[in-house]
């Protein structure tokens, strides 16, 4: 990975961070708006179909929609930790050989990765600094349905995303969280010809579900 900025994503999202997210995943199940983005997805596709879970995570979106509305995904992510407790979590499901797990920037990496039915960015557009180069590199892959979780535009979330700056500058990290303008991600999306379907505001986060 050439982008400082996700080798900074390496040490935020390490493995005691991942651990903790999957033992939270298997307590409680998905986040809140990660349910809302699941929903949206059932209700707008219909079964087998692909894929690709951009900074999936743990893969709640992938172990989720298994069986059902996804039959094969590929889940790229810039953290190490992550793609090793989906995968763990895909074992325990008996999913594991259903997912290419690729580790990297999704924006370097498109080139080479095949569109799917289905593409998802659960809260990873506020990780990177180009959301042009990321918005266009994930929706040329969406061949029906494009489903994003991003922070919401207001003036708290920009101060909270300071305040969080200023403690990985500290840090000497060079991750960075990013409120984009809603108004241009929502621009960028539809520019891909996709139109939107769904779209609810919850807490800190915005959940937006196009197609095409
Ligand atoms: C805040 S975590 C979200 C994880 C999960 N989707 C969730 O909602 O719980 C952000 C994830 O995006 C990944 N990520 C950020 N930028 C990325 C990029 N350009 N390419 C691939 N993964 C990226 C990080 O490694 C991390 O796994």
């Amino acid at each position: 990975m050439s982008c400082p900025h996700c080798q900074g994503a390496e040490k935020v999202f390490d493995v005691s961070t991942a651990r903790g997210d999957l033992e939270d995943y298997r307590q409680n199940g998905p986040a809140k708006t990660t349910q809302l983005l699941l929903d949206a997805i059932r209700r707008a596709t219909k079964n087998g179909l692909t894929l690709i879970d951009i900074g999936g995570g743990v893969g709640a979106i992938q172990h989720e929609l298994m069986g059902s509305a996804v039959e094969s995904a590929v889940h790229v992510d810039a953290s190490t930790a992550y793609l090793g407790a989906s995968q763990e979590e895909a074992g325990k499901r008996g999913h594991r050989e259903r997912v290419n797990y690729i580790h990297g920037n999704f924006v370097e990496l498109a080139p080479e990765i095949e569109e799917a039915d289905i593409v998802t960015l659960d809260r990873v557009l506020c990780c990177y600094p180009d959301m042009p180069a990321l918005v266009n590199a994930s929706t040329s892959h969406a061949r029906q349905v494009y489903a994003i979780v991003y922070p919401r535009d207001t003036w708290w979330m920009r101060l909270g995303g300071r305040a969080m700056n200023l403690w990985f500058w500290v840090r000497r990290n060079p991750f960075r969280f990013f409120v984009h303008p809603a108004s241009a991600v929502d621009k960028a999306i539809r520019a891909n010809g996709l139109t939107p379907r769904y779209h609810q505001n919850s807490g800190m986060w915005q959940v937006a579900v196009y197609g095409r």
